[in-house]
């Protein structure tokens, strides 16, 4: 469940000004009704970005990119979804209390708190004992002097010393008020068979590893000591607080030169951050000698589309590291490798080079994944047939994550150069592989489907429909003429809403007509007809519109009439009074009033407009799955027959044309494609004689179905059919 609740997001939201959000980032002009400027997410020299404070959206019309103040923040200050909400609170002074916890939550909450704190006070202290100790200065501070790391640095990443006593942060803790039992369960301490407590750093520098909140989570020690029999690194075990798979060391002190370059440097060792740091190149975080993991993965993505391995060039190394590689290309992150000369690390090399030197070193030597593979899979190969027959799959399997099909193709061409194998025989290959993994990802695709309909079963209140614009879809990607259908229709949707739109009549009995909105039309109009959205973002985001109709819209609706209709009144008196106050004959006095109510009432009727035709699109951007305030994003921004401003009524009778005429074109789509579905499975449906019939009655009906609806193309009138 949510960290911070449904009411709080929705004050903040409701507080938040996409004008005022954006001005703090970009230098904002007014333009007519939108504001205009540069585009912080490409360059430019001539503004193209516009921000729409009634939408709450901007777009780039250069660079395409949409969205509203929340996608805005994470993306340009790579803020997560409740970071992007704690912004807004802080910046609009809303108090951004989290959920209710429960009992047990609220205690696990208290204990982590306590963890965080002890690992505060350590780090403190280990800082403290380096500067104001003499074992401290002669030890840890010359340590740190030796390797050539800057006071700077130091203090940036909090380097610190534990003195060489086997309770030195054990007691002071306690005598700080510290219970034993964090020390324990943060792994600062440790806690022997025989229930003695001893620290676990002591005689060694510390690294302080910092979790993207910027609180201490774990730490790492070196030792001091050259023999063999002691551990190099003792590092902070597991904990409620620290999960190692899902940080990065230097990551908080990189994320914004990351975010900045567009581009995150991995090396292996802590002090290979701080060197590369201090050289000037500070986009630069470490895996901490394991090999990386999915979560670490998604974490870099969040910051940057492209990473840089850097490793040094001993062989055992690099073995080491082709393990989880893939991960990156899945994750369609562009990859980089970077192989240092013999002898250096990020380390040694940082300390030798100035800034310049290592990030031309770097765009000197970047290798790509499969070049590197190739290297290396194939040196080690050598001339065994079946072991090259092995690495060459190896290679086409690393390929096969490329969600891109051209830049398949090219990693095909330069692996023939290097395997010398036919750039054909590759392509089939990696044909079989793709296959190989599709049918894999189908099957498992299809017991996820099941399991969902069986789920929608078990609630069915509204009836299952019938995927049906879905199986017209060719297989694989979705008939283009029926997304664009969609996307016109949602678009509709998104920019007007709950707009009242017409009355109809439920049934031929009612005698009370009914308001019917944009949204009850098109819900109306696509269920009729059995129709689900082929495109799955699209049916989440029409999904969520319903589903907000049928729980917040009435509520918040009768809301904002409640407050629009005390404004009217309160308007109404004011003005009254002033008129009175004047002290003009009746006559006058009652011409005056009445222009003061018609007055009240037509900004009464607007702003409940306003606020039905901005509801969607308001509440759809706070929706919590990215994709969706994307996509919703877009839609709102995208230029449509309905752009131009219409005044109110002008724009409820313009859209009681376009409105049938979308859902006429979608139809028509699904129809079309259909037809063309069925004209392919003709032509390969051999000399079936009996299947061939069938089909081509089936693709005679849907000729006439297509007939009629050109016949009537324009001339469709809302027709209530509930
Ligand atoms: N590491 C570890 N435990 C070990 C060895 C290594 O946790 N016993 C991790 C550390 O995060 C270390 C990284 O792996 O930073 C790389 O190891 P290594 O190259 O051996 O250490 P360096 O960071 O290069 O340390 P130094 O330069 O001080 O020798
Ligand atoms: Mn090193």
């Amino acid at each position: 469940m949510a960290r911070i609740d449904r009411a709080t997001i929705d004050r903040i939201m409701d507080a938040t000004d996409i004008v005022d959000v954006v001005g703090d980032f970009v230098s904002l002009k007014r333009r007519g009704s939108s504001y205009l400027g540069l585009c912080p997410f490409h360059n430019e020299r001539t503004p193209s970005f516009s921000v729409s404070r009634s939408r709450g959206i901007f777009k780039c019309f250069s660079c395409g990119k949409a969205g509203n103040a929340l996608s805005f923040l994470m993306d340009l200050e790579s803020m997560s979804y409740i970071e992007a909400i704690k912004w807004l609170g802080k910046k609009y002074g809303i108090e951004v209390r989290e959920r209710e916890l429960t009992d047990t939550e609220r205690l696990a909450e208290a204990e982590r708190e306590s963890m965080y704190a002890v690992n505060d006070f350590a780090l403190s202290h280990f800082e403290k004992v380096q500067r104001e100790t003499a074992e401290g200065r002669d030890v840890g501070l010359a340590y740190w002097r030796e390797r050539g790391i800057s006071d700077a640095m130091i203090a940036r990443f909090h380097l610190g010393y534990a003195l060489d006593r086997a309770d030195d942060l054990y007691s002071s803790a306690l005598k700080a008020g510290f219970s034993e039992k964090y020390l324990v369960e943060t792994g600062l301490c440790i806690r022997n068979d025989r229930g003695t407590v001893y620290d676990r750093f002591k005689g060694r520098v510390i690294y302080p590893v910092h979790a993207l909140s910027g609180r201490v989570v774990a730490f790492g020690g070196r030792t001091l000591r050259k023999e063999k029999t002691v551990a190099k690194y003792v590092n902070s075990p597991e904990s409620a607080i620290y999960s190692k798979s899902r940080e990065l060391y230097g990551l908080y002190q990189a994320r914004a030169a990351i975010a900045r370059k567009k581009k995150c440097i991995l090396v292996e060792g802590y002090m290979d951050v701080i060197s590369m740091h201090q050289a000037g190149v500070e986009n630069v975080v470490a895996s901490s000698g394991t090999s990386l993991t999915d979560g670490q993965v998604k974490l870099i993505k969040r910051f940057a589309p492209a990473v840089t391995l850097i490793y040094d060039s001993d062989p055992a190394g690099i073995k080491a590291s082709l393990r989880g590689i893939d991960m990156f290309v899945a994750a369609g992150l562009s990859l980089k490798i970077v192989l240092l000369p013999p002898g250096d690390d990020p380390d040694s090399f940082a300390q030798t080079h100035t800034a310049d030197e290592v990030e031309a070193y770097i765009a000197g030597h970047e290798q790509d994944l499969i070049g590197f593979k190739a290297d290396i899979l194939l040196r080690e190969a050598e001339s065994d047939p079946r072991r090259r027959a092995d690495a060459i799959n190896d290679i086409l399997g690393t390929v096969a994550l490329i969600p891109d099909i051209v830049e398949q193709s090219l990693y095909i061409d330069q692996c023939a150069v290097k395997t010398g194998v036919s750039a054909s025989l590759l392509a089939e290959q990696l044909k079989r592989i793709t296959a190989a993994k599709a049918s894999k990802a189908e099957h498992a695709r299809q017991g996820q489907a099941a399991a969902e309909d069986r789920r929608r079963e078990q609630q069915a209140e509204a009836p299952v429909q019938k995927p049906a614009a879905a199986a017209v879809a060719a297989a694989g990607g979705i008939d283009p003429r029926i997304l664009r259908a969609e996307e016109d229709l949602m678009s509709m949707v998104l920019r007007n809403g709950f707009l009242y739109l017409c009355d109809v009549y439920p049934d031929a009995e009612a005698s009370e007509p009914q308001p019917m909105s944009v949204v009850d039309y098109v819900e109306c109009e696509l269920r009729s007809d059995d129709i689900s959205l082929a495109s799955p973002l699209l049916r989440r985001i029409w999904e969520r519109v319903i589903a907000l109709r049928d729980s917040r819209w009435p509520a918040d609706s009768a809301d904002n009439d409640r407050r629009l209709l005390r404004e009217r009144d309160e308007t109404l008196s004011r003005g009254q009074a002033e008129i009175r106050e004047r002290g003009a004959d009746l006559e006058t006095t009652m011409l005056l009033d009445k222009a003061l109510v018609e007055k009240a009432d037509a900004d009464y009727a607007s702003a409940t407009d306003d606020f039905a035709l901005h509801y969607v699109s308001r509440m759809i951007g706070r929706d919590e799955d990215r994709a969706v305030i994307d996509e919703a994003a877009r839609l709102t921004a995208r230029p449509t027959v309905l752009s131009k401003m219409y005044p109110r009524d002008d724009r409820r009778q313009t859209l009681l044309d376009k409105l049938p005429r979308a859902i006429y074109t979608l139809k028509n789509a699904i129809i079309k494609s259909r037809i063309s579905a069925l004209e392919q499975s003709l032509a390969s449906a051999g000399s079936d004689y009996e299947r061939q019939l069938a089909i081509m009655k089936e693709i005679q009906e849907m000729k006439l179905v297509s007939m009629e609806f050109d016949r009537t193309n324009g001339e469709i009138v809302i027709t209530p059919r509930m």
